[in-house]
């Protein structure tokens, strides 16, 4: 794969000096079921997505990002005949409490995906077309058992020893219908000499190789991609057969192309590609990251490479998997009453200390565990003690000994800090999140052990110190100033009130804005206020 950012990588064939083609950086989320309430595992993976949404902002990359909604399928059409609603305005509703949940987790995405708009609906139509036109489906009877719970067909392998389904697949029923499917037998030995060929394309590595593991020692079976309309309406018809509404999940992985191809977006082939409204159509496909959660790998990393093939659409750079959350050690249930509600921790600790500890605790990848404690202790321990602490007392030193004055630049703390700037820089390249915060957080220990070590308190008292107390107070602010620009993509907020108590025009949202000596002497810092208050266990 190439080496380039994916962001500024000019498309083939494309002149560089065109100057029009700049290929955004395309990331997106899994779209959620609208059907659910968002808890901490939504959360997170679009916390994750945003961090590095505003990562490749700060590194200088156009971005866009992507999240949304999943609303078709059979559980919504049951939900809203049993609140009485049509599924239209049920998921309407619903599509309300969402966005505003996207908004107070400040996320910062470009667009904002509902699989029932008539943008997405276009395209996924205009795609089984050119699927069918190709010859890629045909149609057969099946006989045999599907859950409805999980729109699926099941058949004797996935019977238990004791001949029983799952329960999580709830009532599982008889049936006999026609329905269209997608040849897939063809594709299986591409797809697995492209994972090989691309290590990069499913992360982390374990994830590659359970992708790798299941395509080697299974055949494909075709995938069913339609439902009858008798049975379900709730969904997108099939071009070619309006019997037919459209397999859920056929449906909702074309969201990630659906949008670019909606706008005109010229990575995106005929006919799929709309022709723009826009003057100035995005520029995104392929997209850059795909972030999921490991129970959808198969969808992403099988299913979906076959389906942009086959419709003659590159492949997206990469499918990038977190992996699950749990409380106290079990399985998140709202049943049981174990479930960690993301919105009511931030009304209680505020968005940035919900984003940090989710970053901070669990890297891409493993499961994690959320205790209360463990949320508490490094809110103390790295918030309130940690960063909190080291704005609070520079900026009020910088203010009672100096009235707010910034002094001359001084350099004590700068190979420390340039050390990290471009450590951070090459972690966030590579979406290493949790080692970012990791390597921020040095700096922020190194001057807290700064301020102990020069005692800047006693230097005050010592009229013959005054030049080393501006040297320390220099260092101490400039400081605090880099790790605003570092903390942006995880901490906006914070970041911002940092730039707001030194009194500084516009935001940290830039990493060139990160080095040292930009502080200018002379200048007037605004009031310092405790970001993080600390709180009683
Ligand atoms: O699967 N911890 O939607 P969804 C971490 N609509 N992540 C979790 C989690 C947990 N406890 N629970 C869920 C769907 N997730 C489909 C996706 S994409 C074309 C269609 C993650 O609402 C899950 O892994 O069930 C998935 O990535 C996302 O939340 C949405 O899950
Ligand atoms: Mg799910």
């Amino acid at each position: 794969m190439s080496q380039r950012l994916p962001g500024i990588a000019n498309r083939p064939g494309v002149s560089q000096s065109s100057g029009r083609m700049s290929k955004r950086f395309y990331i997106t989320t899994a779209i959620d079921y609208v059907n659910g309430q968002p808890h901490l595992g939504h959360a997170y993976e679009k916390v994750v997505a945003d961090a590095i949404a505003r990562a490749r902002r700060s590194l200088g990359q156009e971005v866009f990002y992507l999240t949304g909604l999943d609303e078709h399928g059979q559980k919504v059409q049951q939900a809203a005949l049993a609140e009485g609603k049509s599924p239209q305005a049920y998921c309407d509703e619903l599509a309300a409490v969402w966005k505003r949940f996207a908004a107070r987790l400040d996320l910062t995405n470009d667009d904002f995906v509902r699989t029932t708009e008539a943008r997405h609906k276009q395209v996924v139509q205009a795609i089984l077309a050119k699927l069918h036109a190709g010859g890629h489906f045909y149609k057969e009877a099946y006989s045999g058992f599907y859950s409805t719970k999980e729109e699926t067909f099941l058949t004797e392998k996935d019977r238990r020893p004791d001949g029983t389904f799952d329960p999580a697949y709830g009532e599982v029923i008889r049936l006999e219908e026609q329905n269209y499917y997608f040849r897939l037998s063809a594709h299986q030995q591409w797809l697995i000499e492209y994972i090989e060929a691309n290590p990069d394309f499913v992360q982390p590595d374990y994830r590659r190789n359970e992708v790798l593991g299941f395509l080697k020692n299974n055949v494909l079976e075709d995938l069913c991609i339609s439902r009858p309309s008798s049975r379900l309406n709730w969904g997108i018809p099939l071009p070619f057969d309006p019997a037919y509404v459209t397999y859920v999940w056929f449906d909702a992985l074309s969201n990630y192309i659906s949008v670019p191809a909606a706008s005109g977006d010229p990575g995106v082939p005929e006919p799929l590609r709309q022709k723009s409204a826009a003057e100035q159509p995005l520029e995104a496909w392929p997209a850059d990251i795909h972030v999921i959660g490991k129970d959808i790998l198969k969808f992403h990393a099988v299913y979906w490479p076959i389906m942009l093939r086959a419709m003659g659409a590159p492949l997206p750079r990469q499918v990038l998997v977190h992996g699950w959350w749990q409380k106290d050690g079990q399985k998140m249930s709202k049943s049981t009453g174990n479930v960690v509600d993301p919105v009511a921790v931030i009304d209680e600790w505020g968005v940035d200390a919900f984003r940090f500890y989710v970053l901070r605790e669990l890297d891409i990848g493993p499961d994690g565990n959320w205790t209360d404690a463990g949320f508490r202790s490094r809110y103390a321990a790295e918030l309130a003690n940690g960063l909190g602490n080291l704005v609070n007392r520079s900026l009020s030193m910088l203010k009672r000994y100096r009235n707010g004055c910034v002094p001359p630049v001084a350099t004590e703390l700068e190979p420390e800090a340039t050390r990290v700037v471009t450590q951070t820089r090459q972690l966030l390249l590579q979406n290493q999140l949790q080692a970012s915060l990791l390597c921020i957080g040095s700096l922020v220990t190194r001057a807290n052990q700064y301020v102990d070590h020069t005692a800047p308190f006693k230097l005050a008292k010592d009229p013959a110190q005054a030049r080393r107390l501006d040297e320390v107070l220099y260092n101490l602010a400039e400081v605090c100033r880099i790790l605003a620009v570092l903390l942006w993509p995880f901490l906006p907020g914070t970041a911002e009130k940092i730039y707001g108590q030194l009194a500084l025009p516009g935001k940290p949202d830039r990493l060139d804005q990160a080095v040292w000596g930009k502080l200018p002497p002379g200048h007037s810092i605004g009031s310092p206020a405790p970001l993080f208050p600390r709180r009683e266990a």
